[in-house]
């Protein structure tokens, strides 16, 4: 328990807020980065509290979790500075654009959520924490712009995560169980 490298932990919160320099936390005007380090807190949390057997992997996982998607980041120089274990898990976190490409936007965004779940579940259940701690750190209360279809669906898209990946942490299953339930929507 807690036995992750403050190092590695050290080394990729700067190689994320790098990457993603001059991008802001969506809604707010803070750097992204503090979006990247908030899901990696969540992950110290439940380290905490649960045995994990590749506390670095998550904790890393956590900070990079957007590099490949939203930066020029791309999968090789993660290999390089991380490992092949990271650079898969990023990828597995990452949508696929190419997915549903041809559907309508909310169709779009399912089917890429579906999609990456799926890849995430062949990785190991470090990766699976990753992506419940995202969701868990997203689950603020919606900006008032967002529609209640839109509220609706985001809750949807939780609880999906929530019935895939929960088995992989009861602490971070009960604590977006917690969230979802205090979130708006039906
Ligand atoms: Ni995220």
């Amino acid at each position: 328990m807690g036995n992750w490298s403050r190092e590695k932990y050290f080394k990729a919160l700067k190689f994320s807020a790098e990457a993603h320099k001059g991008q802001l936390m969506p809604e707010t005007d803070l750097p992204y980065v503090v979006h990247a380090s908030l899901v990696a807190m969540e992950i110290l949390a439940a380290l905490t509290a649960e045995e994990v057997d590749r506390p670095n992997i998550a904790v890393q996982c956590a900070l990079l979790h957007g590099c490949l998607e939203d930066t020029y980041i791309i999968y090789d120089d993660i290999v390089s500075k991380f490992g092949g274990y990271v650079a898969d898990g990023v990828l597995a976190l990452s949508k696929d654009g190419a997915v549903g490409i041809s559907e309508d936007e909310h169709k779009r965004h399912w089917l890429q959520l579906e999609d990456s779940l799926h890849r995430i579940k062949k990785q190991p259940r470090e990766i699976w924490m990753v992506k419940l701690a995202d969701r868990i750190t997203n689950l603020q209360p919606p900006p008032s712009h967002w529609s209640d279809e839109k509220i609706e669906r985001y809750k949807e898209g939780a609880e999906l995560i929530h019935r895939e990946l929960a088995p992989a942490s009861v602490y971070l299953g009960e604590r977006l169980r917690v969230k979802i339930d205090s979130y708006p929507g039906g």
